[in-house]
């Protein structure tokens, strides 16, 4: 069957909205903004604008409500080419919506930020056919009350022989954890589920026989990746001027998906994500940074 997209997101879209002082305000007092600038997140959603930027065709199938910050995470994403037209909608959705103080003289960032609805995988949405309609399927783990509404989807993906690539960050569910077939954690959440500081025991100690891949991030020390054979390999970061990591771990999401779906390698696949990702590093803001599929090969000769 021709495949209508290489990857099907299903998982977080947020929007945070900056809000730039020259000074941390004092309490009851009125304060004039520097400036403020709105930027798209979520791990999901940053995953498939990686993706649609390197090439690959994204669809993002995460439930939004009837609310203006829903509607502005529609047309975002639709400006950065990730087709939106599956997207489930819930009258109780709300996107996680941030507000961040940045005082630029003391450089200190502040957050704060409403939870107030659903927010992740839909129940019963997409529809079974429409899932299997993409190449792979990258969940993330917003929705870690819904467990069973983040199986569905994955169940019927790896049902169809579709690869699922996860990022989890919140759950501490067995079931969730042991789904999908290529999972990608910072070591961060892996040490804390497997009790494994060290990476390659981490990874070893989140591997089943149902696996295709486990990859263990460490920020700039790189990553880990254990894959079919048994045999673990270190990926080390590319040392590159860094100005900001933020979402850093979704782009590299991204990237790996990508090169799943084009039939790479694991380990062509890590080096794929580790290079994309050290791109987006040497820019400012979550998204700005994200490289082009040239770039990335242009990169990758260079090194
Ligand atoms: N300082 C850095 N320089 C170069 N590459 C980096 C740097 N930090 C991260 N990376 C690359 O990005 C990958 C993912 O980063 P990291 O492990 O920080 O993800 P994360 O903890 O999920 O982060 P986030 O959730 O904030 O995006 C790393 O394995 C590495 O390849
Ligand atoms: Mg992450």
């Amino acid at each position: 069957m021709e495949k209508r997209w290489d990857i099907l997101g299903i998982g977080s879209a947020t929007v945070d909205d900056l809000l730039f002082v020259p000074a941390f305000p004092v309490q009851d007092t009125k304060n004039k903004l520097d400036r403020v600038e709105r930027f798209g997140g979520g791990l999901t959603a940053t995953a498939l604008v990686t993706a649609a930027r390197l090439g690959a065709r994204a669809a993002f199938a995460g439930v939004l409500g009837d609310d203006d910050i829903s509607r502005w995470i529609e047309i975002d994403l639709a400006r950065e080419g990730v087709d939106v037209s599956l997207l489930p909608r819930h009258p109780d959705a709300r996107p996680i919506h941030a507000f961040i103080i940045v005082d630029s003289t003391a450089e200190t960032r502040t957050i704060l930020y409403t939870v107030d609805g659903r927010t992740g995988a839909h129940d019963d949405l997409p529809a079974a056919e429409d899932i299997r309609a993409a190449k792979a399927l990258l969940i993330d783990d917003i929705s870690v009350d819904h467990a069973d509404a983040l199986i569905r989807p994955a169940q019927i993906a790896l049902d169809a022989g579709m690869p699922v690539v996860a990022d989890f960050e919140w759950t501490n569910d067995p079931a969730l954890i042991a789904i999908p077939d290529h999972l990608i954690v910072s070591q961060r959440f892996a040490a804390r589920v497997t009790g494994e500081t060290a990476p390659e025991a981490a990874a070893r100690a989140l591997w089943h026989d149902r696996r295709a891949v486990v990859v263990i991030t460490c920020g700039a020390e790189g990553s880990w990746l254990l894959a079919r054979g048994g045999v673990a390999s270190h990926h080390p970061a590319f040392p590159v001027p860094v100005v900001d990591t933020t979402g850093c771990g979704d782009v590299f999401h991204g990237a790996y998906a990508v090169a799943l779906a084009r039939g790479l390698p694991p380990d062509e696949r890590v080096r794929y994500a580790t290079a994309a990702a050290a791109l987006k590093a040497t820019q400012a803001g979550g998204r700005k940074g994200i490289p082009t599929h040239e770039q990335v090969e242009v990169f990758l000769r260079s090194q």
